[in-house]
């Protein structure tokens, strides 16, 4: 019987070309085990501002709702900036609210800050994610620190020990929704 792949969604928090945030997902998603499939979400810069109210969504929000909704868990790697997440990613996750994507949703986070850094952006998504009831997998989260020189030209993380350690991640947030917990 072939068992339907598993979908976890990649959601970085920076904006920047040459993120290590991103680069970190990016490793994920190329290194997904057998049985997952994950898909780095590229649409941060796309979505307006929050705006609160009855008005329809903008396509770029109704495309965020529709990615989050297909997918069986949600894997985030963020910055931090000036003592927390960056705006950029608290508007996303303002826009999840109204319509509950993320609530009981399975989540974990990575952060690949440099040891004593970074821990205000975890603590502010931790905060957010419980607020809209998001089910935070902490032993799939964890802190691996990705360098700028780690990076390697096709935008994935090179080190072959730390590559292992994001593909870990990924393997215990699937597994956690495969097993219910873990
Ligand atoms: C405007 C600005 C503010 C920052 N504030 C913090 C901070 O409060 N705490 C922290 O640990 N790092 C802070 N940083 C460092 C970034 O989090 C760090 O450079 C991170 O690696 C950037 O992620 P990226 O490589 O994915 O773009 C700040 C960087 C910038 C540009």
């Amino acid at each position: 019987m072939v068992s339907t792949p598993l979908h976890v969604l990649l959601i970085s928090g920076s904006t920047r070309a040459s993120s290590t945030n991103t680069s970190a997902l990016r490793t994920v998603a190329a290194t997904a085990p057998d049985g997952v499939e994950a898909s780095l979400y590229d649409g941060l810069l796309d979505l307006p501002p929050f705006v609160p109210g009855d008005q329809p969504d903008p396509a770029a929000v109704e495309s965020l709702h529709t990615r989050i909704a297909a997918a069986d868990a949600v894997l985030f790697c963020t910055p931090e900036y000036a003592g927390m997440i960056p705006g950029s990613l608290k508007n996303l996750l303002e826009w999840t609210v109204g319509t509950g994507d993320l609530n009981e949703k399975p989540v974990a986070w990575i952060n690949v800050a440099y040891e004593g850094r970074g821990d205000a952006a975890v603590a502010t998504l931790r905060t957010v994610l419980g607020y809209v009831g998001a089910e935070v997998v902490d032993s799939a989260s964890s802190r691996i620190t990705v360098m700028q020189p780690m990076i390697g030209e096709d935008g994935t993380v090179a080190d072959p020990e730390v590559r292992d350690r994001l593909t870990a991640a990924l393997t215990a947030l699937a597994d956690h929704v495969r097993h219910g917990k873990y």
